[in-house]
């Protein structure tokens, strides 16, 4: 599947300038200027209510487990791959819905003592959700003066019924799995649940073993270029072309056009849809592929 990378990534081109001047995208909505408050709190419901949107915030937790968890740690004090404790991060902090943390989790951060997060490949929409989701936990934080969450995480894991997640793998999962197939033994090979459950919420947390994203550019003389993408920013693409040759390719908003091909798209397209109840069943479920 072909998808077009549409004008609304591009507007992200300039976030270094961006938060400078504070008048950062509005991921969401793909607008330009300063939200309001209130227009705040109409697209990000988490603001509105301490509790947040449930469903938002759960796929938001989801997607840290999967994306920021191994460097951020499992209770966001700062993990085994290195990254800052974002319970004390200003920038965290001062955020109040994404608007600070979106630039850096779209386009990553070389901070002054040399060290780097890597710009992470989500949509707007699980932008919004990991940041519903660390808002809860700061909120969590604060309220209860003590660490969030932390163990329970790993506990919360195995809580769903196989039988129900049996069913729901028939209808969403078996027209491109199958348990006596491709996913013989999975629990055997991924036997940490927190793994098992990151690994088919999007796909392949092991991104050694995702297939790759190609890219078809094309220039504005008309000429093409295919290739596996190797990396993608708001300035940059570099691909590797069929003969083996690094390409890169400087972005200025809809030039060059870019097609991306992603095999995984489908599991992301998935994400929305699953509940914390689905997500808990099927991971039940695929524990019992042993
Ligand atoms: C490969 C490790 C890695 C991953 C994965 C990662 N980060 Fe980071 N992150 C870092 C590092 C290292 C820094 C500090 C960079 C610096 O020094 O400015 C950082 C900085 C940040 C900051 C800014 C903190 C500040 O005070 O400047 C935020 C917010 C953040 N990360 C959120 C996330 C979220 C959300 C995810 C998942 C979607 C994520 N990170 C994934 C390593 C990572
Ligand atoms: C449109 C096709 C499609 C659908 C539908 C789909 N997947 Fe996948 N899935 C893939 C592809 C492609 C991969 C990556 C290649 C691979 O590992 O098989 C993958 C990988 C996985 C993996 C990792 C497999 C491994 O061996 O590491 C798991 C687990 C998984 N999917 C579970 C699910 C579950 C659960 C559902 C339903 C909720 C689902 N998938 C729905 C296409 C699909």
């Amino acid at each position: 599947m072909l998808k077009r990378f549409g004008s609304s990534l591009m507007v992200s081109a300039s976030w270094l300038l961006a938060v400078g001047l504070g008048c950062q995208i509005l991921v969401a909505a793909g607008q330009q200027q300063q939200p309001d408050r209130a227009q705040s709190q109409r697209l990000y419901p988490a603001l509105q209510r301490p509790s947040g949107d449930v469903e938002l915030i759960a796929r938001g937790r989801a997607l840290y487990g999967i994306s920021c968890r191994a460097c951020h740690g499992i209770d966001l004090r700062g993990g085994d791959l290195g990254g800052p404790n974002l319970l004390r991060s200003q920038l965290v902090l001062r955020d109040q819905a994404g608007e600070l943390m979106g630039p850096v989790i779209r386009g990553g951060q070389v901070g002054s003592g040399g060290s780097a997060m890597p710009a992470q490949p989500l949509s707007d929409e699980d932008i919004l959700a990991v940041t519903a989701y660390i808002h809860d936990v700061l909120g969590t934080a604060s309220r209860q003066g003590g660490p969030p969450l932390g163990e329970a995480f790993e506990l919360d894991i195995l809580v769903g019924d196989p039988a129900v997640g049996r069913d729901y793998f028939i209808e969403n999962c078996s027209s491109c799995h199958s348990p006596s197939g491709d996913l013989q033994g999975l629990a055997a090979r991924i036997s940490r649940p927190q793994e098992l459950q990151n690994t088919w919420v999007r796909g392949g947390a092991r991104t050694s073993e995702r297939p790759p994203v190609t890219a078809r550019v094309t220039m504005p003389s008309g000429e093409t270029v295919e290739g596996v993408v190797e990396r993608l920013s708001d300035f940059l693409l570099v691909l590797t072309d069929p003969a083996g040759r690094h390409r890169s390719f400087s972005r200025q908003g809809e030039n060059p056009v870019i097609e991306l091909d992603d095999p995984m798209a489908g599991h992301r397209q998935m994400l929305p849809r699953y509940t914390d109840t689905d997500i808990h069943n099927v991971t039940a479920y695929l524990a019992t592929l042993k």
